[in-house]
This record gives structure tokens, C-alpha cells and sequence, in this order.
């Protein structure tokens, strides 16, 4: 389209610092979020996420940077503004589901309409349009307390979304269920997210979580911003060994660029005992010839073959191959390095034979150690 502007982000977060005595819990972070998108905070525990979360509430100061959403600035440090939490019009879901237990979920759910002083009639039909929304229609009457873990996140859901903030902010809400719930909830939250098409920041450590539910994700470690893309990019092209193994299971192997043959693709050389093996490869960002970098390969992305495909020969020793029904989950020892390959059953892997690994130069690739 020939008059689209860049517009800036609808939540932006500019140059965000973060000290706890001496500690830097966000170090000069800067990120947007597009109006209605979903985005997540993705990183181990203690690198900056629920810091991150927490300054954009505002429910501490920050020590560094601009928080704006729409033309509202939240906080600026250098103008030294500080807009207070209740006015930020934000509704937030933590991991503990912090509904109050001597209320009915009805109750529970009108309680940010009510303070709102919105009519009595209008606040009704909202909290049971929002209820049926999250699927709890028929539970309006119930206590609190007489729900289960999964269905209270639910009520707590709701009663973030039914003011209609301008913000979502969830941080880990998903942890204290069970695995098989947590799945379910995982797309469910997604699902009611887009219905409502609320902007999201989305903070968690389980890296499928993020996957499944983001459009963008930004990868954290150490109050800093590793990589931001969406969950494709990240999984497919990751800048860097520590966002590879962030995400994803990936084979990593050292070595260094010792060509490049077209914009973006080269080759890397490997120690293999006293042989040096060359394997071709897509190249990440920033590498040039003669760089250190560590080639990163999903399971997926590994063949073992029967067959000697003649070079490179990377032959290798089955140690393990565990059935999983729809693919087989295989550790192919290489001299002191172990493949992980994830085979089809039709090949029949068994451990103690002898492979070929076969990698695909497109899926191959060399990133920033
Ligand atoms: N209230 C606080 N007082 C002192 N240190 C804190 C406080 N909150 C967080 N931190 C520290 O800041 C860092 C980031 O913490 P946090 O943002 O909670 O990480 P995450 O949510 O990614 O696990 C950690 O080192 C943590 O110990
Ligand atoms: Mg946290």
C-alpha cells in the first residue's frame, strides 16, 4: 500500500532499566507490541521477566527509560513521569489465581466493572457474555473456592478482560496446573486472546508454552534481550547458541566459518579426533570466513543412513533409539559428540549399529557462539 505509514508500536518500551541494589534486573531493553498481538517474555528464571512485567504495571519505579501504550505515557525516567497503576488501565493474570474466595465467580468477575461504577444491567450482561467467553458459563453462582485450579484461572482470566483494559499482562498464569491442562490451557488462552484482541505480554520459561501461544517472542537472558521474532523465526533461525538451546532441542556442534560461498551460506569445518570434517551450511548473521561459531541442527534435521554417502562421512555408532510411535528418538554417538536424530520408524534404528549422518545444508546452521 502505497500511503501506509510506520506506525509506532501501540506498547512500547524504550531503553527500560532496572536495578535491586546491586543487581541489574533489566539492562536497557527496548521493545514493541503491535495493537492486538500476543507477546511473550521467554527466558530462565531470574533474567528480567516478571521485572519487565512489573515496571510496565507499574508497580515499582524504573531506572531508566520510556513505557508508553496508545499516546499514554506510563512512565518516562528522564521526564521523570510516573503515571500511578490503577490508572494504566491494565488487567494482569499471575501464577496464583488470586480470586477471592468468599465471592461468587459472578461476583469475582463484575468486581473491576462495579469499582467503574458502570450500571447494574450493563455489568451483568458483560460478566455473563465474559464467563460464556472463558467457559464458565454455568459456574456464575458458584464460590470461588468451590472451583479447580483450572477453572479459578479461568474466573481470573475473565475478570481481567471484562473492563476491556488496553493491556493484558500474564506472568507464568499456567505454572501451578498439571501438564495435560496446562496444554489445553495453552490454546484456550490463545483462543479467548484473539476473540477479545487485547495487546498481551506474556511472560514464561517453558519455551513450548511460548511456541504454541505467541505471535512474537522475545528470548531473555540476564535482564537483556537476546532475540525477538516470531515463534518460526526464533525456532528456525536461531542468532545464537544459547537462543538454539533456549528453544527447541538442537545438536551444537564448535567450529569455525572457513568459507562463505553465496550471500548467506558457507561452510564449517568441525574437529573430529585429528580429522577435520567440512559440512556446507546456511550462516547466521555477522559470521565471516575464518569466525568461530557453533552449527546448530535440529533432531529433525538429521538422517541416519545405512548407506556411505561417500563425504562428508560422518559415521557414527546407534546407542540408544527409543520408540515413540510416530518417530523414533535416537543418540548416534560420533566420536566424542552425541547426535540426537530423530528417525522414522520405518528405518528400524537399533542401537550398536553402525550410521551415516546425513544433515541438510538448508537446515544447517552456523550461529554466533
Ligand atoms: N523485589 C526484588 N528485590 C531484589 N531483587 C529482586 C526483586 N525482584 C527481582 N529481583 C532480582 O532481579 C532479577 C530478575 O528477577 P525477575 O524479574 O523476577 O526474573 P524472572 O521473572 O525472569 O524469573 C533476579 O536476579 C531477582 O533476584
Ligand atoms: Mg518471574
Amino acid at each position: 500500500m502505497e500511503n501506509e505509514k510506520a506506525t509506532p508500536p501501540y506498547l512500547e518500551v524504550n531503553g527500560l532499566v532496572k536495578w535491586f541494589g546491586a543487581d541489574r534486573a533489566v539492562d536497557n531493553i527496548s521493545f514493541g507490541v503491535e495493537r492486538g498481538k500476543f507477546l511473550t517474555l521467554l527466558g530462565p528464571s531470574g533474567c528480567g521477566k516478571t521485572t519487565t512485567l512489573m515496571s510496565i504495571a507499574g508497580l515499582h519505579g524504573i531506572d531508566g527509560g520510556d513505557i508508553r501504550v496508545g499516546d499514554v505515557t506510563y512512565t518516562s525516567f528522564s521526564k521523570k513521569l510516573f503515571l500511578p497503576p490503577e490508572k494504566r488501565d491494565i488487567g494482569m493474570v499471575f501464577q496464583s489465581y488470586a480470586i477471592w474466595p468468599h465471592m461468587t465467580v459472578a461476583q469475582n468477575v463484575a468486581y473491576p466493572l462495579e469499582i467503574r461504577k458502570i450500571d447494574r444491567a450493563e455489568i451483568d450482561s458483560r460478566v455473563a457474555d465474559v464467563l460464556r467467553l472463558v467457559g464458565l458459563g454455568d459456574m456464575a453462582d458458584k464460590l470461588a473456592t468451590q472451583l479447580s485450579g483450572g477453572q479459578q484461572q479461568r474466573a481470573a482470566l475473565a475478570r481481567a478482560i471484562v473492563s476491556r483494559p488496553r493491556l493484558l499482562l500474564f506472568d507464568e498464569p499456567l505454572s501451578n496446573l498439571d501438564l495435560k491442562l496446562r496444554e489445553q490451557m495453552r490454546v484456550e488462552l490463545k483462543r479467548i486472546q484473539n476473540e477479545v484482541g487485547i495487546t498481551s505480554v506474556y511472560v514464561t520459561h517453558d519455551q513450548s508454552e511460548a511456541l504454541v501461544m505467541s505471535d512474537e517472542i522475545i528470548v531473555m537472558s540476564k535482564g537483556r534481550i537476546e532475540q525477538k521474532g516470531g515463534p518460526h523465526e526464533i525456532y528456525a533461525h536461531p542468532v545464537n547458541r544459547y537462543v538454539s538451546n533456549f528453544i527447541g532441542v538442537a545438536n551444537l556442534l564448535e567450529g569455525h566459518v572457513i568459507r562463505v560461498t553465496s550471500p548467506g551460506h558457507g561452510e564449517f569445518e568441525v574437529n573430529h579426533g585429528n580429522e577435520r570434517v567440512i559440512l556446507p551450511c546456511c550462516l547466521g548473521e555477522g559470521l565471516k570466513e575464518g569466525a568461530a561459531a557453533v552449527l546448530s541442527v535440529r533432531p529433525e534435521n538429521v538422517e541416519a543412513r545405512r548407506k556411505d554417502p561417500g563425504t562428508p562421512r560422518l559415521e557414527g555408532e546407534v546407542l540408544e533409539a527409543i520408540f515413540l510411535g510416530n518417530c523414533v528418538d535416537c543418540r548416534v554417538r560420533w566420536g566424542a559428540f552425541e547426535w540426537k536424530v530423530l528417525a522414522h520408524p520405518r528405518d528400524r534404528l537399533r542401537p550398536g549399529e553402525r550410521v551415516f549422518l546425513h544433515l541438510d545444508p538448508d537446515h544447517s546452521l552456523a550461529v554466533q557462539p
